[in-house]
């Protein structure tokens, strides 16, 4: 697999989510890959009553934060 593949993307959204863009392994405690998932914003807001999934509830509770990107 090239590199091009592999590259994962984390933005994180002014006012908002982290965004994830690329496919990673989700793990447990114990490093065990409990699911792998693609394209996808984890809560950072501590709104979220789905964390750590992005709920959309970082809009009403008046979570502000930099917008800011990371790349590996
Ligand atoms: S960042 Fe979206 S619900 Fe917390």
């Amino acid at each position: 697999m090239s590199d091009q593949l592999n590259r994962v993307q984390i933005r994180l959204k002014e006012n908002g989510s982290i965004r994830i863009k690329g496919i990673v392994d989700i793990v447990d405690a114990d490093g065990n890959v409990i699911e792998t998932k693609s394209d996808f914003s984890l809560c950072r807001c501590g709104a979220s009553q789905d964390k750590p999934w992005c709920d959309g509830a970082h809009k009403s509770c008046g979570f502000t934060a930099p917008e800011g990107v990371v790349t590996k």
